[in-house]
């Protein structure tokens, strides 16, 4: 990217979900000079609410619209010309995908493959300052036991309908970028925490009953493990492989930070005594283990070393640190939760939860 023009149309997709929010607002507030365009289809995941801080910004527009549309796709490339994308967009839940694994298939497989033809199709051929970056996932490598870390070189082996349609669009990036020269590369992130995720993830969910005195649903034993990242600083190395990265090469993205999901529960339990006021352990008096994922997997371990040692980035916070400013975040921001937690979301929590 190093020969881009300081001028760019950027498409990001996907920008009114958690990460996705995060990373718009990092281009449209560091890069006064590129035009940042939001495509979100706004499912019950995306929410403009996320980027009201940006949304009158002169460099940023919002396009509803849907990545699996064909002829949609094609007129926003004919009208704004990006280019460069940096895609986003997915259905991004495992447990969503345990119960309707079609949609993972739609959005994330033949999505992406849509926006690959569209960049085939208009770029015909260029490839002086245009990218397609693929954000990914560290779940396509499948599942560690007690050691061992996932490198770039990992050999996929995806165990949920969520990692296996991710997989599936991790392999069309690399097959469009060797087959068509199309400039592409793709980042596999470990797990993301912070301000702004649906409350249907981990962290968040179990922030949102700790409030309302409500059980926290631990999946079996709650010893399965998870790398946990900021995500600002997600968002800190998407910036950095952007203007970085090589074309053709893989990046994992990490926070060197590996929790059993007990362990944060009950870390989480605790700073919330804290701060609402409770007397220590009334929180974790809430912790009910519950029927396990289906297909769970064990462990995920990302060796992010590529990352510090080729383009330096590494996270900029500790876990303990981050994990205070989310809390803090979510108790600030109560209207947010109540207002995307109304309606379908009732639903699918009582459809998941109820009798588990
Ligand atoms: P999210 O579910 O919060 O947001 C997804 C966004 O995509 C939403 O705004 C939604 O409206 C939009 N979208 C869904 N289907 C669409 C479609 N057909 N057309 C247009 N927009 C559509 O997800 P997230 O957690 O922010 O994840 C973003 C990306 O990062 C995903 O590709 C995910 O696989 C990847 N990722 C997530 C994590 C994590 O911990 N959350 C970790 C690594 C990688
Ligand atoms: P999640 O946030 O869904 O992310 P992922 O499955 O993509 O890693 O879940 C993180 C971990 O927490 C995972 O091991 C499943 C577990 N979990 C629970 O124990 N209870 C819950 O209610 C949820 C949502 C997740």
């Amino acid at each position: 990217m190093s020969h881009m023009s300081a001028q760019k149309k950027i498409l990001v997709t996907g920008g009114a979900g958690f990460i996705g929010s995060h990373v718009v607002r990092l281009f449209v507030q560091k890069y006064p000079a590129y035009h940042i365009y939001n495509l979100d289809k706004l499912t019950y995941a995306g929410n403009l609410e996320n980027l009201k801080d940006v949304e009158s910004a002169s460099n940023y527009t919002f396009l509803k619209g849907d990545i699996t549309d064909h002829g949609y796709i094609d007129g926003i490339f004919k009208a704004h010309g990006f280019d460069a994308v940096i895609h986003l967009a997915a259905e991004s839940h495992v447990d969503r995908s345990i119960e309707n694994p079609m949609e993972f298939v739609t959005t994330n497989v033949l999505g992406t493959a849509v926006l690959l033809n569209a960049v085939r199709e208009h770029w015909k051929g260029q490839t002086e300052g245009k990218l397609f970056y693929h954000v990914s996932t560290d779940e396509v490598y499948g599942s560690l036991s007690d050691d061992g870390f996932f490198t770039e070189t990992t050999p996929y082996d995806p165990r949920s309908p969520y990692s296996a349609s991710k997989a599936s669009s991790d392999h069309l990036v690399r097959a469009y970028n060797h087959t068509f020269h199309i400039p592409a590369l793709v980042s596999n992130c470990s797990n993301n925490y912070g301000s702004h995720q649906f409350p249907e993830k981990l962290i968040p969910l179990m922030i949102n009953n700790i409030v309302h005195n409500k059980p926290l649903p631990i999946y079996g034993k709650g010893e399965n493990v998870r790398d946990w990242l900021w995500v600002n600083d997600h968002a800190r190395a998407i910036d950095v492989i952007f203007h970085k990265g090589k074309s053709g090469d893989t990046y994992n993205i990490g926070g060197f930070n590996e929790w059993k999901n007990i362990d944060i529960v009950t870390l989480l339990c605790k700073v919330m005594d804290q701060k609402l006021g409770r007397p220590e352990g009334t929180s974790a008096e809430l912790v009910t283990f519950v029927k396990d994922r289906a297909g769970h997997d064990f462990r995920y371990a990302i060796d992010a070393n590529k990352l510090k040692t080729e383009l330096g980035w590494e996270p900029s916070i500790t876990f303990e640190k981050g994990l205070e400013a989310t809390v803090d975040w979510y108790l600030s921001n109560q209207e947010w939760v109540a207002s995307i937690t109304s309606g379908a979301y009732q639903q699918y929590y009582q459809q998941q939860y109820e009798g588990r």
